[in-house]
């Protein structure tokens, strides 16, 4: 079935649970511009996006007018379909975040030669980032045999590359050692191929059902079910790079590393609806939450943004080819038709049931 003119909304108390339904057409009125989706990735940074949804704003970003409903977020490409705003051409391709729809209706403010920004009120809820829209053309990165890559891992990897930044800046807080919790996640496989030339030992954390895929990656020195946190190697000063955000977890790896444990840093929480800092049953560093601000800040007061930049979109392109080296590919991206098809990549995301050597794209069917 064609998803013209319909919308796919999560359930607030269930993010597994979706429901179609109309919405728009949408006809701009002065200033404002109609985006019609195309292609966009669902990860369970997707899901995490629900969790927080009241917490972080993210249910704000796209109101759904219904009680109980949200609208998550996703990444994707889109078409400018109508436009009545100046300087932005009907038929552009743009990268940005979107509601699981067919179309978005957008007040463009900030229109530069690189893009545009949705002024809408209340997107105010969340930080600039999430409510600019990059037009394709202007971005000298882009590529668009590289579409499905990009909009799996852009949203992802920008946070894999800027922790490593961060801990290397830090000198890894003194330790030789990465413990790296959910190893299976696209964002910590992303540092892991960032770390693969540093002098530390990575090892990946992961469950039964994603060992294999986790150690054909061949991105962590060794790889550990959670059942054998017990059995890791210490003596060495230790760092957790914690995708999972599982508090038992996290209290176990505590307490196996003792004193050995120099950092934690708290990414994800792939485990848990909540970024549980204060634990008071917690032994050692309290766990420090990242954000790719901390790491994009510190290069601007320091001046050195702009060659941090351009050594990031090289190394982002190359990671964009390594994950899908026809060679050895790290995944299979799988394109779903549909937001039909959608809602079940939704509910096996929500459930912690969706294949890891698998990248879930959807496009809109019209
Ligand atoms: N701080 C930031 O700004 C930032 C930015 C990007 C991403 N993140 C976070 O990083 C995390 C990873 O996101 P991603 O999109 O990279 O994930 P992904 O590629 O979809 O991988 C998900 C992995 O998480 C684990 N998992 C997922 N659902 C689960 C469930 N219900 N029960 C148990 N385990 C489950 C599984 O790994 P294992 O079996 O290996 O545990 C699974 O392979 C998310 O929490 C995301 O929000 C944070």
């Amino acid at each position: 079935m064609p998803d013209l003119n319909r919308r796919l909304m999560t359930s607030k108390a269930d993010f597994g649970a979706t429901l179609l339904q109309p919405s728009g057409p949408f006809e701009p009125k002065d200033g404002e511009v109609v985006l019609a989706l195309d292609r966009f990735s669902l990860t369970t940074n997707n899901i995490t996006y629900a969790a927080y949804g009241d917490q972080i704003g993210y249910w704000n970003v796209f109101p759904t007018g219904q009680d109980g409903y949200g609208m998550m977020p996703v990444w994707g490409f889109a078409d400018v379909v109508k436009s009545r705003a100046e300087g932005i051409e009907v038929g552009a391709r743009v990268f940005g975040y979107f509601p699981m729809a067919d179309t978005l209706l957008v007040q463009a403010e900030k229109i530069t030669r690189g893009g545009f920004a949705d002024a809408s009120p209340w997107r105010k809820a969340v930080p600039d980032i999430y409510n600019r829209y990059v037009l394709c053309t202007a971005d000298a990165n882009y590529s668009a045999e590289l579409e499905n890559p990009e909009v799996l891992f852009r949203p992802l990897f920008i946070t894999s590359y800027t922790a490593v930044d961060f801990l290397r800046d830090h000198d890894f807080f003194g330790a030789k050692q990465v413990v790296v919790s959910s190893a299976s996640s696209k964002t910590a496989y992303g540092s892991a191929w960032c770390l693969g030339e540093d002098d530390v030992r990575l090892i990946g954390l992961t469950g039964a059902r994603n060992r294999a895929f986790v150690e054909g990656l061949g991105a962590y020195s060794s790889v550990y079910g959670y059942d054998e946190v017990e059995s890791l190697p210490t003596g060495v000063p230790t760092l957790y790079l914690d995708l999972a955000g599982d508090p038992a977890l996290r209290r176990r790896v505590h307490a196996h590393f003792g004193a050995n444990l120099k950092y934690d840093c708290l990414v994800g929480s792939t485990q848990s609806d909540e970024f549980t800092q204060n634990d008071p049953e917690l032994v050692g560093p309290k766990p420090e939450f990242f954000f790719a601000a901390t790491c994009l800040d510190a290069h601007r007061e320091r001046g050195t943004l702009r060659a941090f930049y351009e050594k990031f979109f090289a190394d982002q392109r190359a990671f964009f080819e390594r994950v899908i080296d026809p060679a050895s590919p790290w995944i299979r991206i799988v394109e779903h038709k549909g937001l039909g098809e959608a809602a079940r990549v939704v509910r096996a995301l929500a459930d912690g049931v969706s294949d890891a050597a698998e990248g879930a794209v959807v496009r809109i069917v019209r």
